[in-house]
């Protein structure tokens, strides 16, 4: 058996990447992981709430039980509250930021956004969800969280990933030098080093989106849809269509296999459905730190300056030869003139 290197012993052996955040990352990468444990353990018996709810709907605490996103939300932002790190969090369940207004608090340098469960859809049905993070340095100065320090533009993340909640948890994430995986091991309850350095296939034969809608996608995605279905040796084609509907999980499976995943803008969501700040973002920094790319279908998607907390965008995300391919329809077929202010990424 190879050595194993636990989340815990990585984190702390990286620290001396970033020299002047004295053992700040450190600690707030401990406490995702510490919050991401916490969920596990109650996503792994999800099926388990309607039988235990039977006698009741409250806990042994007098506690109402929860909806699966709502505790996941309190517990990430009780873990990053538990540690003096962090000055606020936006996150997809709360429609304003949270702002940690305390002493302890007022001169912590970061905010983290995130989707605290996403693919919620799927809980009921046993099937994989996860949780999306990123976290920025602050720009105002001190004491509570001000809506600028949010609103920052994707290539200022300085560390972002996923947890996926599947057959296995994993921690996937990077701070800027290349992306690692982590698979919990639940016998021991520790992280431990499963696929370093991960890099995405340069092309790959999956594409994912969600077909029902195709007569909403805007054309250059219609031809893409076509191209992809078309039988054509050299290039593998016809490609396999996956779709999950959890995000993490479509992402997480085309990461290690090479493939593409689409949100389109469509008719009745010209902006798309995923949102910029804490579910493209994230996923955007951690692709092209393993090669590949991310785009709103014209542009990157790091480079667009977000004006709302919960703004969506159109989103391609995968292997850097087929969003190359993808982008090229886009390019050459345009998008109805319904669809114009979203090319134009105008919020
Ligand atoms: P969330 O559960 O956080 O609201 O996110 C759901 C998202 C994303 O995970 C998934 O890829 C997409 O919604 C699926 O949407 P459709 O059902 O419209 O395909
Ligand atoms: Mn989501
Ligand atoms: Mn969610």
């Amino acid at each position: 058996m190879g050595k194993i290197v636990t989340l815990n012993e990585f984190i702390v052996e990286r620290q001396k990447d970033f020299p002047y955040a004295k053992g700040e990352l450190s600690r707030l990468l401990s406490a995702i992981r510490l919050a991401a444990k916490v969920v596990n353990r109650e996503v792994s018996k999800a099926g388990l709430v309607d039988i235990l709810g039977a006698f009741g709907t409250e806990n042994i605490q007098g506690e109402q039980q929860q909806k699966l996103d709502v505790y996941a939300n309190e517990k990430f932002i009780a873990a990053m509250r538990a540690q003096g790190e962090v000055c606020g969090i936006a996150s997809e369940e709360n429609d304003d930021f949270v702002s940690f207004d305390s002493e302890f608090h007022k001169n912590s340098k970061y905010v983290v956004m995130i989707d605290p469960l996403d693919g919620s859809s799927n809980i009921d049905v046993n099937v994989s969800i996860g949780t999306i993070f990123s976290i920025y340095r602050r720009v105002s100065e001190s004491g509570p969280a001000t809506l600028e320090d949010f609103l920052q533009k994707g290539t200022e993340q300085i560390a972002a990933g996923y947890v996926i909640y599947g057959s296995s948890a994993m921690l996937v994430f990077t701070t800027g030098n290349g992306v690692n995986g982590f698979t919990l091991d639940p016998s021991i309850g520790v992280f431990c080093l499963s696929h370093p350095n991960m890099k995405v296939p340069k092309t790959g034969v999956i594409y994912s989106l969600n077909e029902g809608n195709y007569l909403h996608f805007p054309d250059g995605v219609k031809q893409y849809i076509k191209y992809c279905q078309k039988i054509d040796e050299p290039t593998n084609r016809p490609y396999t269509a996956r779709y999950i509907g959890s995000l993490v999980a479509d992402f997480h499976r085309n990461l290690i296999k090479g493939g593409i995943y689409i949100y389109p803008s469509t008719a009745s969501a010209p902006k798309g459905k995923l949102r910029l700040l804490y579910e493209c973002n994230p996923l955007a920094f951690v692709v092209e730190q393993a090669g590949g790319m991310a785009t709103d279908g014209f542009g990157r998607i790091v480079e667009i300056q977000p004006t709302e907390l919960h703004q969506r965008t159109p989103y391609f995300i995968g292997s850097p030869e087929m969003m190359e391919k993808a982008m090229q329809f886009m390019k050459e077929e345009g998008v109805p003139s319904s669809q114009e202010v979203v090319a134009g990424n105008d919020s």
